[in-house]
């Protein structure tokens, strides 16, 4: 069976696991320290602080909290994201606004979403999604015109590059995902850039129950044992295990981005004379893909999954839409024509770290025969 994802785990990311082990400091640590401070280094903006997190999910917590949603105010997000983001806003009072995605990068329709800013609009959530960035410029000045704080889920781009500027080195706050199958895993992780050192103070706080012991001392895998405690604070951090395998990652960065971004070309050029299939755009310059999201027509996705996966392929669904969800069905929304159809079109192929041409030409192959028998 060819796997949706496959996790990049060799001898280094072992070897750093037993490391983190023996050295006998489980919590939050020294790893996490090297893990911050080679993140702020690969994203490359002075201006930035960088705090690791337990996962992206609480990445996007945090990053509300900081940009001070709470119950009554309302964040625009597109209806086309991952569960994560809706529940992140349920966690702080707020009310979901549902926006269309574009056609093209199926990013947020920044266009549509002017019409939904309302005098209790606090924040926008935008995301990159799969191999596409939204228009991040665009982003920017939507926010300036609108007083709104912009919260990027980068959890699909890390490693990535906007008009040659690494993600998070210029957005508002910033949140990626070191889950189990993104592209740099930490097992589990998050890590979250933001502007001011007050900022930063404040993640530090709520993600470790609100404590204020300076981080400094926790770095040198000790604890400051008298400390106040003025706000809630959640349990959030990062371990020292999770942040020795993302080192291990990080240190293979390039490799897994060309590789990935080789799989994607290969994809795109062994799909390109199928008429049935829409690919993704470009050529992924200085993206580090994390999936590669075809098109299909509705009526024949089914059909194709079930295919795919006798011929031994597996393929994924990113996403169905939030209004889809019995806990989101009733959110305020804008015209969401897009988001409907893509939701019904949209199909992930697998990709991998270091993926074998041969098993990109496989799965290929498999959709050519597919469309090739009338589906
Ligand atoms: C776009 C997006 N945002 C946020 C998350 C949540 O990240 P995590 O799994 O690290 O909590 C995911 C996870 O898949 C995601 O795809």
């Amino acid at each position: 069976m060819v796997p949706m994802f496959k996790p990049l785990i060799e001898q280094e990311e072992i070897d750093a696991s037993r490391e983190s082990l023996e050295m006998g400091w489980l919590g939050m640590g020294s790893y996490v320290a090297r893990f911050e401070q080679q993140v702020h280094a690969l994203i490359g903006a002075p201006d930035r602080h960088v705090a690791a997190l337990s996962t992206g999910t609480a990445g996007l917590h945090v990053a509300l909290l900081l940009a001070g949603v709470g119950p009554g105010d309302e964040v625009i997000v597109s209806a086309f994201n991952c569960s994560a983001d809706f529940q992140a806003i349920g966690w702080v009072g707020a009310d979901i606004v549902f926006c269309d995605c574009e056609d093209d990068s199926l990013t947020i329709d920044l266009k549509k979403a002017d019409a939904l800013v309302s005098p209790r609009t606090k924040a926008i959530i935008v995301m990159d999604y799969g191999a596409m960035l939204c228009d991040h410029d665009a982003v920017a000045d939507f926010a300036a015109r609108h007083g709104l704080r912009v919260i990027h889920d980068a959890a699909h781009s890390f490693g990535s590059h906007y008009k040659g500027r690494p993600v998070g080195s210029f957005s508002d706050i910033c949140v990626f995902s070191h889950d189990p199958v993104k592209t740099v895993t930490c097992l589990d992780g998050g890590t979250i850039v933001v502007r001011t050192e007050e900022e930063l103070r404040r993640v530090h706080e709520l993600r470790l129950l609100g404590m204020q012991q300076p981080a400094s001392v926790m770095y040198r895998n000790q604890r400051a044992w008298t400390f106040d405690v003025e706000r809630v604070g959640f349990r959030y951090h990062m371990l020292n295990m999770h942040a020795a395998i993302g080192l291990a990652q990080l240190g293979k960065l390039d490799s897994i981005r060309d590789s990935r971004r080789g799989a994607a070309l290969a994809y795109s050029a062994a799909l390109r004379g199928l008429s049935s299939l829409r690919i993704p755009a470009g050529d992924f310059e200085g993206m580090n893909p994390f999936i590669y999201p075809v098109r299909v027509p509705a009526e024949q996705r089914d059909a194709l999954r079930e295919f795919m996966k006798a011929e031994g392929v597996d393929t994924g669904i990113h996403w169905q839409p939030g209004h889809w969800f019995a806990l989101w069905k009733d959110c305020r929304a804008g015209d969401l024509s897009v988001t409907d159809r893509v939701g019904h079109e949209v199909l992930s192929l697998p990709l991998h770290s270091k993926m074998a041409p041969s098993t990109v030409h496989k799965v290929a192959d498999k959709l050519h025969t597919f469309f090739a028998r009338g589906g």
